[in-house]
């Protein structure tokens, strides 16, 4: 059996916390960073999330195979897009108006927002995935038969990350290219969704 990617969390808040659990309980190796010293996150990684290591950003990036971005989407851009270089990063973002800012330069109605963040990191592989559940339902219904909704560009990519949803517990459901998110974005026809794949079959289909 092929050994597990190392996988690194970006964001160590209600998010990140849940997935680098479910992470953990998979057998994963989970690297995990805040925007401070690890040091501030020692005690609420030992308690949430048990095994995970805690670090910088920077030794996250260096040390894992696949990135999972779990930070405000009005904080990514202050990541060095050099250092995410040819890796498989997971865009688990939202723009959120109440913490991004209303009159937000990460509110585009003609791009979805991993398309911005595939443009900004250009030099990596972009896969939207983990956003559209709330992270209380994530840790709820983990093994429960619920879609996981992702989508991407590069095949090789989505089938890592399809392995990963399977892992942590969730139906794989693929839903298009980066350009095709705008249901899976804050207003959009599946967030907040925790459902099982017929169901969101059917409200795709509406
Ligand atoms: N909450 C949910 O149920 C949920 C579900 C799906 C998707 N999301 C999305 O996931 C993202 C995180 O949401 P959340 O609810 O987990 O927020 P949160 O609880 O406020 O946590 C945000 C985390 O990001 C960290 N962070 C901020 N700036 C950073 C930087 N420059 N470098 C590294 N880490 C940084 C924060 O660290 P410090 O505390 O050190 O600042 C904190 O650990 C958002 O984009 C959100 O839309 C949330």
């Amino acid at each position: 059996m092929m050994s597990k990617l190392t996988i690194g969390i970006i964001g160590a808040g209600k998010l990140g916390m849940t997935l680098a659990k479910l992470g953990i309980d998979a057998g994963y190796t989970i690297n995990i960073s805040g925007s401070k010293a690890p040091e501030k996150i020692d005690l609420s990684v030992s308690v949430l999330a048990k095994g995970a290591n805690t670090m910088l950003t920077k030794d996250v990036i260096e040390n894992s195979d696949v990135i999972i971005l779990a930070l405000p989407l009005s904080k990514y851009h202050l990541l060095d897009s050099k250092l995410l270089k040819d890796k498989i990063v997971i865009d688990a973002m939202n723009y959120w108006w109440e913490i991004d800012g209303d009159e937000s330069q990460y509110y585009d109605e003609k791009t979805t927002s991993s398309e911005n963040v595939q443009k900004y990191f250009a030099e990596s592989i972009i896969i939207k995935a983990f956003n559209h559940m709330g992270y209380h339902d994530l840790a709820a219904t983990t093994g429960k038969n619920q879609a996981m909704v992702y989508a991407g560009n590069n095949q090789e990519a989505l089938e890592k990350v399809a392995e990963i949803i399977k892992d942590f517990g969730f139906v794989p459901y693929y839903l298009g290219t980066l350009d095709q998110t705008n249901p899976l974005q804050p207003h959009g026809s599946l967030f907040g969704v925790s459902a099982d794949v017929t169901e969101v079959e059917k409200i795709l289909s509406k």
